[in-house]
Formats: C-alpha cells, structure tokens, sequence
C-alpha cells in the first residue's frame, strides 16, 4: 500500500514541490495532515471569532468555536470583552448553548454551577453542605482563553499565550482592512446574526479559493453574469491587482477592464464619501473609489468578500456589502461556515437593508455564487479521496497546478502600499504563499 504517511520527509517534499509550483492533492483529506493543522496552526496563531458589534451592551455574549474549542465571548459590566473556555470547571458541560443573548452571569445546565461574568464561580448548589467552606473558589473559575485582541473592531483570540502580536500577525493586511472597516468613523456592524451551515470540503480549498482564485469567476459564477445580478463581464474578476502579504495573508482587488470605476466607491451611499477622505489615506481612497471586489483570506481561515452584486430586479443597481467568514476545519473533508454580513454603521437603514438583501441573495447560505462555490468545492474534496490521489507513487503524478503566472507576471514595482502587488488577479502567486506559509507552520517545531 502506497499510502502517504506524513512525516518530516513528507512535508519537506511538499514544500518542494510548492516552490515549483504544484501541490500534492493528498493534503485535502489525509487525517494526519489535519491533526498537524490543529496543534500547528490553529491552536497557535489568531483565529477570528466575532466583532465588537455583536456584543455592543455590558451582559451581550455570543458563544463561538476555535475548532473543537469552545468560546464563550462576552461584555462585562464594565465594558470590557471577555473570552472564556465554553466548559464548566465541574464536569466539563458545555457552559452555555445560546448562540447569543445577554446574562449577568451563566448557570451550568449540568448541576448548576453559577460563574459571573469575570468567569468567577459564584454559584454551587449545596456548596457548604457538600464541600465545606474550605473550598476555594477561585480554584474553579472559568478558563480564560490566553489572548484577545481587536482590530477595526474585529476580535481575534488565541490558545497560545506565547502569540505574536495581532497587530504584527495581521501586518500589511491591515493596511487594506482599514480600507472595508475604517472608512468611516464609527466603522462597520454585523448586520442579523452570522449565518452558519456546512460544506462537506477541506478548509484549504475554501480559503484558498477565496485566498487567490478569482480566476474561477469566468467559469463557476457565469450564470450570475448572464442573470445581471453580477457585474457585466465574465472576466472582471481578472482585472486589478493581486497582493501577497506575509504570514499567508493576501488580497485581490478587482477593477474594472482599463482601471477606472464602474460606480465610484462600490455604490457605497454619497453621505458617506465626506468620511472616506477623513479616515483614509490618499492611496486608499483611491483603490475604494475604483473597486469592483476585494477579496482574499486572512491566514489560515479568515476570508472575506466585499463585492457589488444585484437582487435580480430589472435596472436595480449593483449593492455592495463586507462579509468576513471562517471555516471551521470539523474534519478533514468537513468545514462549518461562519458568515458576517457588514455593512457602515452610519449608512442609511435604506442601504442597510439592501445591503444585506444583495448579501443574502449572493454570499449567504442559500445564495447563488455560495452554491456555485460550496458544489465545486464539494466536488474537489469527493476527488481527493482516492487510491491514485493518496498514493505517493509518482507514477500517478499527484499534483496540483498551481503555475498561473509563475516567472511570467512582474510585481508592480511603484506599488505605494504594502505587499508585493501584481497588474492582475488571476495569478497563483497568492496561493503559492498561502501554501508556503501552511507547510511552514507544519514543519515548526
Ligand atoms: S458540569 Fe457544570 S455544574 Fe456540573
Ligand atoms: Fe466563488
């Protein structure tokens, strides 16, 4: 049996092969590969666990997972957010169950432990009688996740106290953030609550699609060219810039054909383009102002989407809306979806609402370019479970192309922001770096 196992040797061929362009297909449904990924990549570097909107009022909380962890994330009295390990001290019972909702404090379900927003446990039923008063409390407090942070009101945590910096993490890639969530003053809001389901795919694929492959645009999203609710040529997604940023990060900014704009800052309301030239650089402005997509992933598994996309109705202009989502890697070849919707918190109720509308129609769960994507991605995974694709014989030759504009396509050199940026965006150099960076992390001791 010719099957991989994933060692050293493994993974150092896999970094060869990466630099030469391809990737072995394997790496989409091997165990071994997706147990590394837990204890190398996510249990070590910032994961993305909700924003500052969603528990805007002392006692708001939500409750979120970093993979098999679960999060209680929350706003104390005194204004101060808080993530706890979602797992009461006693027994271990997940503490609590409600997506979101606003406590005081949180009864265990189990045998009724009470824990405070400080995570203190307040509560036991019988406490004295049961175990004197002796018992120290404090002992038994809830775990604190090791590190919280925020960016533009995004709040990433961390199971490594040891982690960089967010700032540092994010680099360069904040740069282009401020530009969806710093643009106005009082920045963006999660509109609804996020919507979640599953696609039975490796997280890879979905962050690697989102990550650096607008060039699947022309092929898999062409009907919603052809119905008029996306912009009007197949190949606009290949126009623009593509930018790699370190630690795997990396952004498409997709134009229009010679550059220039198709509805100035992405149809975004006039009232709000005073704030652009208050909170955005000159640069900045001017990528908003020509934008018809930003897209890309936050390594490993932050992607957003901010494009201009329409309901269907006849003469209806194109609305755009941020999404941000993560892909929960459940197992090798199953992914849960978390997906926000956002939109400027000082944009009209109006705008708002068709904001979400043409997110909801698009991006959402039951929207059209979200089945394009999750059947294709669905399709990868069902591909890459084979004898040919796991077996390391070479004879089968299992790679993966990943080539698009390899020694062919020049960076820009006057590029006046951060990253090393190219003149389009359908090229594979941000996937090459995003694939550099996950084998990296494997390989780390
Ligand atoms: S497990 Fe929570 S009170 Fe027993
Ligand atoms: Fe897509």
């Amino acid at each position: 049996m010719a099957y991989t196992t994933v060692d050293a040797t493994a993974l150092k061929d896999i970094k060869e092969k990466i630099h030469t362009g391809v990737l072995p297909q394997w790496v989409f449904s091997n165990q071994q590969i997706y147990e590394l990924e837990l204890e190398k990549i996510y249990a070590r570097t910032w994961n993305f666990i909700g924003h500052e909107s969603e528990i805007r009022n002392p006692g708001d909380f939500v409750t979120r997972w970093i993979v098999h962890d679960p999060v209680l994330l929350l706003r104390d009295q005194d204004g101060q957010i808080r993530a706890y390990l979602n797992s009461c001290t006693h027994r271990g019972a997940q503490l609590c169950v409600a997506d979101c909702g606003n406590k005081k404090t949180f009864t265990c379900p189990y045998h009724g432990w009470t824990f405070n927003q400080r995570g203190e446990l307040i509560g036991i039923i019988a406490g004295n009688k049961v175990y004197g008063e002796e018992l120290d409390r404090s002992q038994w407090a809830l775990r604190r996740i090791p590190r919280v942070e925020t960016y533009q009101g995004m709040i990433f945590a961390s199971l490594n106290p040891d982690v960089e910096p967010l700032d540092e993490f994010l680099g360069g890639m904040k740069w282009y953030f401020d530009i969806m969530l710093g643009r106005t003053t009082n920045g963006l809001e999660v509109r609804g609550v996020p919507h979640r389901w599953l696609i039975r795919t490796n997280w890879k694929i979905s962050a690697d699609n989102f990550g650096g492959d607008p060039y699947h645009v022309a092929m898999s999203h062409r009907s919603t060219v052809e119905l008029g609710i996306s912009p009007q040529d197949p190949m606009y997604a290949s126009y623009g810039y593509q930018i790699v940023l370190e630690n795997g990060h990396g952004i498409n900014i997709c134009t229009t054909k010679d550059g220039t704009t198709s509805r100035p800052y992405q149809g975004l309301p006039e009232e709000l383009w005073p704030e652009f030239e208050k909170n955005l650089t000159a640069e900045q402005r001017d990528i908003l102002y020509r934008a018809v997509v930003f897209v890309g992933n936050c390594f490993p598994n932050l992607s957003f989407v901010s494009p201009m996309h329409g309901t269907g109705g006849p003469d209806e202009p194109l609305t755009s809306f941020v999404n941000f989502r993560t892909w929960r890697p459940l197992a090798p070849d199953l992914i849960e979806v978390c997906s926000w919707c956002m939109v400027d918190k000082d944009a009209s109720e109006e705008f708002k609402e068709a904001s979400y509308r043409s997110y909801v129609g698009s991006f959402g769960p039951g929207g059209t370019l979200e089945q394009d994507d999750g059947e294709i991605w669905t399709r990868v995974e069902d591909a890459s479970k084979g004898f040919m694709v796991q077996s390391k014989d070479v004879h089968y030759n299992n790679v993966l192309n990943y080539l698009m504009g390899m020694g062919r396509v020049e960076p820009i050199e006057q590029w006046r922001a951060p990253g090393t940026a190219y003149p389009t965006c359908w090229l594979d150099a941000i996937s090459r770096s995003f694939y550099e960076h996950w084998v990296d992390q494997l390989l780390s001791e």
